[in-house]
């Protein structure tokens, strides 16, 4: 394990890109649990972990000619800031497709001091 930052550096619903054994990693700080995913979307390498951190949208299709009904998800995803692909901070998987996904990387917080094992 290797400390990369304090807990209180951190915010809820914010993310810090650190560098650790030459690889980029985001690391999430959503509702208090600690998350690290690979800083390189799966589209074109785009530097994923700091786009924006927003809840999760969630619905059904409606009939035609009905709007949809649309709510937040306890789910969190980052948008990748190049092109918008999407991804859940807590699994690394795409929003729209489970088959496509960014590596994520073991976190342990102790003593407010988050350590990654990479
Ligand atoms: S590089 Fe991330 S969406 Fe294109």
């Amino acid at each position: 394990m290797i400390e990369v930052c304090k807990v209180g550096e951190i915010d809820h619903g914010e993310s810090k890109v650190v560098k650790v054994k030459g690889v980029e990693v985001g690391i999430f700080n959503i509702e208090g649990e600690f998350y690290a995913l690979l800083n390189s979307c799966q589209h074109q390498s785009g530097p994923v972990c700091t786009g924006d951190i927003r809840r999760r949208v969630g619905g059904d299709i409606p009939p035609l000619g009905k709007l949809p009904d649309e709510y937040f998800t306890d789910d969190y995803v980052v948008i990748c800031p190049w092109h918008g692909w999407t991804y859940d901070i807590r699994t690394g998987k795409h929003a729209g497709d489970p088959g496509i996904g960014i590596p994520t990387y073991k976190v342990l917080v102790e003593d407010q001091t988050v350590y990654l094992d990479v």
